[in-house]
């Protein structure tokens, strides 16, 4: 008889956003009509820059050749864009072979994919807010959680395990809580790794809207971090990829498990990518070499800054209406403290109900998101001003 995976069982029913949804449901029922203003998703929402969609349009007519036409490629990725992505990192004066780059069809997969290349009964450790992928892939992959809390007087950057564990996620910019960890937070997290023989996943997909040059983009700018971290990466963001589908692991050759030898993860995980999965998509490869070329760099980089303006025109409203926030300086989204001791929920109605502005609670993203609100940049720029101006109309503007 077919059993079920228990471990389904122990995680939410819906994603948040179908959460989201049905709790928004009876106030858009009984106000048909009204303006709703959408701060809630982190969804881009703005055209792909015209030097990638010609690259896109290049991979389309690559097909329609017989010379050029191409089928299954190599899972690992074509190798042009594994040495363009190699080459990508050079230029950030990091060494990654490209051999260690796997081009894939995001961040999201690869983040609960990576997951079956260790040990069943690993003990991973999460922030506690968190993106609920490295969560949930967790729990549904039968492993143990342990919650590193990320809370305010430590700047919401999750606080190093006391105990040994054996994975740790870290997500830097931070989805939910606009974070960014420093070098030397980075450095700690590097050293407990090493110390513990405990591996970092990575996930730099918001990587791009660091703007403060002092920084790191990329865990590999600390010392060490190709020996005991893998990092994860995602067009989604940076280029307006969320429905075109491109991002990359880089698993490197030194990276090492307790018990298993040098080049046994990569071999792993290439070989968990050439059985379970058949490539990223041919044409959206060849998007990808636009985005990373020269002019797609520069017109993607605007994108970002229009986001992080939208970002800046948000911060700049709600603390004139009195709201105590933090992030959104190097990340796309707001971690906003909930007036008057409100739980998350309750102060998801009163915005929705006054304001029309539809937030996601910090409690869908863990305990310590209780009493937040994430407020994301992605919109439309007259979106975002209407927004802002509702919230000051209905919360007081102070400035
Ligand atoms: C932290 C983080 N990682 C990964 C993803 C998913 O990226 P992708 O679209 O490449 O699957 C998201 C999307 O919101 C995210 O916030």
């Amino acid at each position: 008889m077919a059993k079920i995976n228990p471990h389904f069982n122990e995680v939410a029913q819906g994603y948040f956003s179908t959460e989201i949804a049905k709790r928004a449901r009876p106030f858009l029922d009984s106000h048909p009509g009204v303006e709703i203003f959408k701060l809630g998703i982190g969804n881009t929402t703005e055209p792909i820059v015209p030097s990638v969609i010609a690259g896109i349009r290049e991979g389309v007519e690559k097909l329609s050749r017989r010379e050029t036409y191409t089928g299954y490629g190599d899972e690992q990725g074509d190798t042009r864009l594994r040495h363009t992505i190699s080459k990508w990192y050079a230029g950030r004066g990091l060494n990654i072979d490209s051999s260690e780059v796997f081009v894939s069809d995001g961040a999201k997969s690869d983040c609960a994919n990576i997951l079956s290349i260790f040990s069943d009964d690993s003990i991973v450790a999460i922030s506690d807010p968190v993106y609920p992928v490295y969560r949930d892939s967790s729990v549904i992959s039968g492993k143990r959680i342990h919650y590193m809390p990320a809370i305010e007087k430590d700047g919401f950057i999750p606080q190093i395990p006391r105990e040994k564990v054996d994975l740790i996620f870290l997500c830097s910019p931070n989805n939910p809580t606009g974070s960014v960890a420093t070098h030397k937070q980075l450095e700690e997290f590097v050293r407990y790794a090493k110390k513990n023989r405990a591996i970092i996943i990575f996930d730099a997909a918001y990587s791009e809207y660091i703007r403060d040059t002092t920084l790191p983009r990329s865990i590999y700018e600390i010392e060490g971090a190709k020996g005991c971290a893998i990092e994860i990466q995602s067009l989604s963001k940076a280029a307006g990829f969320t429905g075109v589908r491109l991002g990359w692991t880089i698993v490197p050759k030194e990276l090492q498990a307790e018990d298993g030898s040098a080049e046994t993860l990569n071999q792993f995980w290439n070989r968990r990518q050439t059985t379970m999965f058949n490539g990223a998509s041919n044409i959206v490869q060849e998007g990808g070499l636009a985005v990373l070329s020269p002019e797609g760099q520069r017109q993607t980089h605007e994108q970002v800054d229009y986001y992080m303006e939208n970002t800046r025109i948000i911060r700049d409203g709600l603390k004139a209406s009195g709201f105590t926030i933090s992030g959104g300086v190097n990340a796309p989204y707001i971690w906003l403290q909930c007036p008057k001791g409100l739980s998350s929920w309750e102060f998801f109605d009163e915005l929705l109900e006054k304001a029309h502005v539809i937030t996601t609670p910090g409690i869908v993203f863990g305990e310590n998101g209780e009493g937040y609100m994430r407020i994301s940049a992605f919109g439309h720029r007259e979106n975002i001003e209407k927004a802002v101006r509702s919230i000051q109309a209905n919360f007081g503007n102070k400035s």
